[in-house]
């Protein structure tokens, strides 16, 4: 800096105090006004906006992916490009700390290295240049980060164009602007600006290219019952297959019979205010998710038991109980699992025996379980697949589905002693209505759909 523009400099403060603008109280007034207002906006944002819901935190959930929130996911896009960087990008300390750590510094530290006194934009190209390329790429690395760096095998174009944008361009674009400005210190302030629109068209251009060419990742998601009687019938599904064995259909079980080691056993009627007052919802949760391990009732949740129920399950039983044995709460109508059966109706699949299937068979007899291979999700599985198929013969009352959920195992031809099929479901009992409408299904021939079932029935249905 020359005496001349010290001089000018100099000048213009002492004008500047002759305003008569001091730092306290007329700086600090503007501060608080200021600070005031902000802090206004956040209460009116809490109190109209709120925070958007997303599901409970599971902490039994091995499966979760964590995702840093969206102001951070540049930091993770580029921690994930450079793990890409051949060599280099295994030491991850230097994404992870080395360099956020220098930009970091660098800018504790910038009131130190940039010393000069002009505010003029011409006079600042090398800062401003910097720092718009930072913004550019935060933005384009935010954009991408929701696209997958890399897909397996083969060449993935949109893994290459965003090593572009996010990495190669912005690093190169730094590397020589700073040589300009250093090194080459009569470089012009044109080339510069010029170099600085380029990057950032480039790094815009293939982000652009990144997201139009990323095959589209279909959301896979999780079933979630979303309306109070969705949820209440997800829970009686659940119910159903865990809970009824022992503690039978309506809660209400005194006597436990039918269950190895527990036969005869006194427990408590759970669909009673002893047990619904005294519980509330997280404590009835931690009850199933921890059991009754010392009475004989297994622990239900995740993290006791890596087969258990994801707490979202464990919630829609808690609230299966509450709205259909709490008499605090007012039970919504809940339609049956299927209209009840005329005598001389045969019922058919799609309106009697898909909702059975659903909900006391699906769970564990659908493509994705290795325990068994006889597959209850189509009308066509249900008649062909399995181990030992058919397991249902038209006409045929010793079919061996009919045996098994009437509790008759099938007993193993090769191994005396052993059983083929245990019974089904393994966990509960059937009611007698959902076991007559198999067996009158069975017996008519399987119909499909309701006008097929009605043209076998002996007794006009209404
Ligand atoms: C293998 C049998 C068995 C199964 C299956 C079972 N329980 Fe239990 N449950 C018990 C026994 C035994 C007790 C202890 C009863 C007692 O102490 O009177 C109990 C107690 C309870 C209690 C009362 C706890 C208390 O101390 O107040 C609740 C609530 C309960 N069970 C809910 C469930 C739910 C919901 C399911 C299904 C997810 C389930 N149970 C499955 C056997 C079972
Ligand atoms: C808790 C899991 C579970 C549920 C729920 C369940 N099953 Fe099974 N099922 C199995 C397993 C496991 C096998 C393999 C044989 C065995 O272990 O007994 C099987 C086998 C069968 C078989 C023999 C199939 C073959 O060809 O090998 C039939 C039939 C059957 N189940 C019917 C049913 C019906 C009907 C329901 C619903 C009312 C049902 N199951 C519910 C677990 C289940």
């Amino acid at each position: 800096m020359n005496e001349e523009s010290k001089k000018k400099i100099n000048e213009k403060y002492e004008r500047t105090l002759l305003k008569g603008e001091r730092f306290w109280p007329d700086s600090i007034f503007k501060d608080v006004i200021m600070s005031f207002g902000i802090f206004l906006l956040l209460i009116l944002l809490a109190t109209f906006l709120g925070v958007h819901d997303s599901p409970k935190a599971d902490p039994s959930d091995t499966s979760y992916v964590p995702r840093p929130e969206w102001y951070f996911l540049f930091l993770f896009k580029f921690l994930a490009l450079y793990g890409q960087i051949p060599v280099l990008g295994k030491i991850e300390f230097i994404a992870t700390i080395i360099i956020p750590g220098i930009a970091m510094g660098l800018l504790v530290l910038l009131p130190f290295l940039d010393k000069t006194p002009y505010r003029y934009y011409t006079k600042r190209i090398f800062p401003i240049s910097i720092m718009s390329l930072l913004v550019v790429s935060m933005v384009t690395l935010t954009l991408m980060a929701d696209i997958p760096t890399t897909a397996g095998e083969g060449i993935y174009i949109p893994g290459i164009t965003q090593v572009i944008a996010g990495l190669i361009v912005p690093s190169a674009a730094f590397i020589i602007l700073t040589l300009m400005n250093f090194v080459f210190k009569t470089t012009s302030t044109k080339v510069m600006i010029w170099t600085t629109v380029v990057s950032a068209v480039l790094m815009i251009t293939f982000t652009g290219a990144t997201l139009a060419l990323a095959p589209v990742t279909e959301k896979t998601e999780a079933a979630v019952a979303s309306t109070l009687e969705e949820r209440i019938v997800a829970g009686q599904d659940l119910y159903s297959v865990h809970c009824v064995e022992c503690h039978g259909e309506d809660g209400k079980v005194t006597t436990i019979e039918g269950v190895e080691g527990l036969e005869g056993k006194a427990v408590m009627a759970i669909n009673g205010k002893d047990v619904l007052y005294t519980l509330n919802d997280a404590t009835m949760a931690e009850v199933i998710a921890y059991g009754r391990p010392d009475a004989g009732m297994n622990p239900f949740g995740k993290a006791y038991n890596p087969e258990g129920l994801a707490k979202g399950e464990i919630d829609y039983i808690v609230t299966f109980m509450r709205y259909m044995w709490d008499d605090r709460f007012e039970r919504p109508v809940i339609k049956p699992l299927f209209p009840a059966l005329a005598a001389g109706e045969v019922p058919s699949y799609d309106v009697h025996i898909a909702p059975i299937v659903k909900r006391y068979c699906v769970s564990c007899h659908r493509p994705g379980k290795d325990s068994n291979a006889y597959l209850m999700d189509t009308y066509e599985n249900i008649t062909t697949s399995g181990d030992n198929a058919p397991s249902i013969k038209a006409g045929d009352a010793n079919s061996p589905l009919l045996q098994v959920i009437q509790g008759t195992p099938i007993p193993d031809p090769d191994n005396p002693g052993q059983n083929l099929v245990g019974v089904m479901p393994p966990k509960s009992t059937l009611k007698a209505d959902v076991i007559d409408a198999w067996m009158r299904w069975v017996m008519a021939g399987m119909p499909r759909t309701a006008e097929e079932a009605a043209a076998l029935s002996t007794t006009p249905t209404p």
